[in-house]
């Protein structure tokens, strides 16, 4: 998850005076993307068709309403996250001033992002996996033993928010917030993401930020017990990171751990679901669940913004320009991934971009994963006949695709 949004916000907001976003000169392409219909109900649930037909007419794509390059292809997409040196995360590189509220392990480039990122790496190392993983399989048993003779339930809120809220908190090692003023805020800054294409979710994203880092600042006035959060908090200033990066950063493990790994829950039930029972496999394995999150991954949209002319697939990216990775349509690159529209348990290589690339990939992947694998594991072995009770509702987020419900029964004694 990206704290200032995967893609650009509105121009008159992220590119002040100085700053470029403009519309590329004399390349030939008819730019006929209607990206707002990425917001379409039916696009929310599916967007592979709009993707296909993108993919159609180039990879790299030029869309003039938000004045950002799309970029659909494995390759060019592979190419834009891990090149450092023409596409950048850090938009003061371009000229745009971003405020200190902002700087984070997300977007700063190295050697600036190298600090931060090793500290958060150690983070991740002190924190105890046996007893995150006991905690996820505790509080997934009470989860479930709490819904399973229900008719039906909403799992996002009885199951997929209440077990990545308990899993990040107990990573971080810090006191879990309450879940209904949580789950809202963070939700926004969400929302926030998609600013593009909703520009009033701008200002109410940043301000939600805001609410959580004076939450992660709360969590430095107690001593914290042994683990990430105690661990980083004391090795920050060593370490050469800033106090306000590290607080920042400290929130977006926070977010993109809750978010992430919640709306994958959602979204990768929902694609088990409907599978056939007869047809379906417990999925807890790595290998599983990466062809899951290749898939049905929940990130759809990363940005970068480019530092110099250069050259992207057969496109001239000019310096300031914005380049939208659209990873869900990377991972079904037929150029990259034979049979890319059918999940394949045993897909070996693998190489998905779900979990991104380069120098920003996912720092929880394998946290993710231990998640899902226990979470899909539980549920495959348990509930074999598990079954959707209705169309889910999606979330209204092009950037990470969620769902506001997924109501769901357990009990196969039931119409
Ligand atoms: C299935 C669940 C998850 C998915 C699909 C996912 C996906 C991603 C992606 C695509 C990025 C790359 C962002 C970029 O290129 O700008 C990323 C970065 C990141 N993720 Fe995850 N993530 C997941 C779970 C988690 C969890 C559980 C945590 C923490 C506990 C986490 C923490 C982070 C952090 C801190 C970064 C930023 C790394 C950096 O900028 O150096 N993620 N994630």
């Amino acid at each position: 998850m990206v704290d200032r949004g995967r893609w650009n916000h509105p121009p008159q907001r992220v590119f002040p005076a100085g700053a470029r976003a403009m519309t590329p000169e004399g390349n030939g392409h008819v730019t006929d993307t209607n990206i707002l219909s990425l917001l379409e109900p039916a696009a929310l649930l599916d967007p592979h068709p709009i993707y296909r037909r993108w993919k159609e007419q180039s990879t790299v794509l030029w869309d003039s309403d938000i004045e950002a390059w799309l970029v659909t292809g494995y390759d060019e997409a592979f190419t834009a996250l891990r090149d450092i040196e023409n596409f950048c995360q850090d938009w003061r590189r371009i000229g745009v001033d971003t405020p200190p509220s902002l700087l984070s392990l997300q977007t700063l480039d190295p050697p600036d992002h190298t600090r931060i990122r090793h500290l958060m790496l150690e983070g991740f190392k002190a924190a105890d996996p046996q007893i995150l993983e006991r905690t996820v399989q505790d509080t997934l048993d009470e989860l479930l033993a709490a819904v399973e003779g229900e008719k039906t339930f909403d799992f996002v809120a009885k199951v997929a928010e209440p077990l990545t809220l308990r899993a990040v908190t107990q990573l971080l090692g810090v006191p879990e917030p309450d879940k209904d003023w949580f789950v809202p805020l963070s939700n926004t800054i969400v929302d926030g993401m998609d600013s593009s294409l909703r520009p009033e979710c701008y200002e109410p994203g940043v301000e939600a930020r805001a609410k959580l880092t004076e939450l992660a600042g709360e969590w430095l006035k107690s001593p914290l017990p042994d683990g990430f959060a105690a661990h980083v908090v004391k090795r920050a200033p060593s370490a050469g990171v800033d106090h306000e990066v590290l607080l920042n950063s400290l929130r977006v493990v926070l977010q993109a751990g809750f978010q992430t790994a919640s709306r994958f829950l959602v979204t990768g039930l929902l694609t088990l679901l409907r599978i056939p029972s007869e047809n379906r496999v417990p999925v807890d394995t790595d290998q599983a669940v990466n062809e899951l999150v290749r898939f049905a991954g929940p990130v759809h949209v990363e940005s970068r913004a480019c530092v110099q002319d250069t050259v992207l697939g057969e496109q001239k990216i000019r310096k300031g320009e914005i380049v939208s990775m659209f990873l869900g349509a990377a991972n079904r690159d037929a150029r990259v991934f034979e049979d890319p529209e059918s999940l394949r348990w045993d897909r070996t290589p693998n190489r998905h971009l779900g979990f991104g690339r380069g120098p920003h990939a996912c720092l929880g992947a394998q946290v993710a994963v231990q998640v899902a694998r226990s979470t899909f594991g539980t549920i495959g072995r348990r509930y074999p006949n598990a079954r959707l009770v209705s169309e889910p509702v999606p979330r209204p987020n092009v950037t990470e695709h969620g769902m506001h419900s997924l109501q769901i029964s357990f009990r196969d004694d039931l119409p």
